[in-house]
């Protein structure tokens, strides 16, 4: 069977999880349905990734599919034939077409799915419930005519939620959680980052749900000497904090701190903090690249308009606001400022404790800060050129 694209170096770093990872398994023995969600950057992926490689899982990330029924359909019944049947990674595209699938010899249910579908896809108007339907329940009917359990890991769920635009789809969940509900040969892990999306689309259906948390500090330890080799406590407790538990900002802090320190234990310090804010304000470094995505997207998906923008602005450069200082800083009343909190909120990119709002991303909120001062280069600054801006709190 094909596994997903995880080399021996991701998986001689990957760190910790334990915890997590026996839940997954455990709901996964009991039962065929676990969700793992976790907000953007906690190393969802990786964690997915490294169960797929230890236990010959399915790993599918929505982002690559096409949000059409028709071309979805095709697709997912072509990636899961795909694993199990290509010799070789390059045959993906050809296994997501209709014509390869048609050529495969499979037994009589799973050749009767593909015929059903085959056949919808010659109407000039599908029934696009149908042909859903009909891959959702592919995997089942492939496992059990192959005699084998099957697990598929479904990356990026919510994307699936795109399949709700189509006047014929009603419901998707409904319809993905019923062709599901009475599965024997095939689980599904379904995750997301969108945190608060996933919660509210999921309560009706009330999957075992397993949260990500960050990394703790003796596992950002271990992350971090995997990397540099033994470092000092203090060092990587500053780490810890200011990468937030985030396993990409641990490493590339720690890369870059392998290469730069010095024998001078409290310049040291000093210098974990220069790494992150020098890290955030290189266009095309990973941290920066990651903040970019996640800002970009968000904002998207809270419909993102001027005014969005002007609250994450504010909020970036403060500490901790109440409402009616937002409201001030934006020049809006309280009641359009408390609304366009709640869209920002449903992104998951900010939170609110008692009754102030805030980044619920730290690293995040440094590179809005960085990225609305103009603090940006194109090569990693030094600490002169860094010296005027504030930087980390
Ligand atoms: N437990 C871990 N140990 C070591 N490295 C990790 C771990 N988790 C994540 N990483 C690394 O951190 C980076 C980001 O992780 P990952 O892509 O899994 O994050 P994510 O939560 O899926 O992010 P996104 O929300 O952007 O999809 C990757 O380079 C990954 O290899
Ligand atoms: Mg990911």
């Amino acid at each position: 069977m094909l596994q997903p694209n995880y080399t021996e170096k991701e998986s001689k770093l990957f760190t910790g999880r334990t915890y997590y990872i026996r839940q997954v398994e455990d709901i996964i023995s009991k039962k065929n349905l676990a969700a793992v969600i976790a907000p953007s950057g906690l190393g969802r992926t990786a964690l997915l990734k490294h169960l797929a490689a230890k236990h010959r899982y399915i790993y599918l990330d929505l982002r690559r599919f096409s949000t059409t029924p028709e071309s979805f359909s095709v697709e997912l019944i072509g990636t899961v034939c795909f694993f199990h049947l290509a010799k070789d990674p390059s045959e993906l595209s050809a296994f997501q077409g209709i014509e390869r699938l048609k050529e495969l010899k499979l037994g009589r249910r799973c050749a009767d799915i593909i015929s059903t579908v085959d056949n919808e896809l010659q109407k000039i108007k599908p029934d696009q419930e149908l042909l859903l339907k009909s891959a959702f329940g592919f995997a089942e009917e492939f496992a059990a005519e192959h005699n084998r359990k099957m697990t598929l890991i479904i990356n990026s769920f919510d994307e699936l939620l795109k399949l709700n635009n189509f006047s014929q789809v009603k419901d998707i969940l409904g319809l993905f959680f019923n062709s599901i509900s009475k599965n024997k040969s095939c689980s599904f892990i379904i995750s997301s980052s969108s945190a608060h999306l996933m919660k509210n689309a999921l309560k009706k259906y009330t999957p075992d749900i397993v949260e990500l948390q960050p990394l703790s500090l003796p596992e950002t330890k271990e992350l971090f000497e995997k990397v540099t080799g033994k470092s000092d406590e203090r060092v990587i407790k500053e780490a810890h904090s200011i990468s937030a538990g985030m396993p990409l900002i641990v490493r590339s802090i720690a890369s870059r701190f392998k290469e730069e320190r010095s024998a001078d234990a409290q310049k040291n310090i000093g210098l974990v903090r220069h790494i992150l804010t020098s890290e955030l304000a290189t266009v095309g470094s990973a941290s920066y690249s990651y903040c970019s995505r996640l800002f970009t997207g968000s904002l998207n998906r809270a419909r993102g308009e001027s005014l969005l923008k002007a609250i994450l602005k504010a909020v970036s450069q403060n500490r901790p606001l109440r409402l009616t200082e937002i409201a001030r800083l934006i020049y809006r009343s309280g009641p359009v400022t408390k609304s366009l909190l709640e869209r920002l909120m449903e992104v998951d990119l900010l939170v609110k404790t008692g009754n102030t709002f805030d980044f619920a991303n730290p690293v995040l909120k440094l590179w809005c800060r960085l990225m609305f001062s103009n603090v940006e280069f194109d090569e990693t600054p030094d600490e002169r050129s860094l010296a005027g801006f504030g930087g980390l709190p």
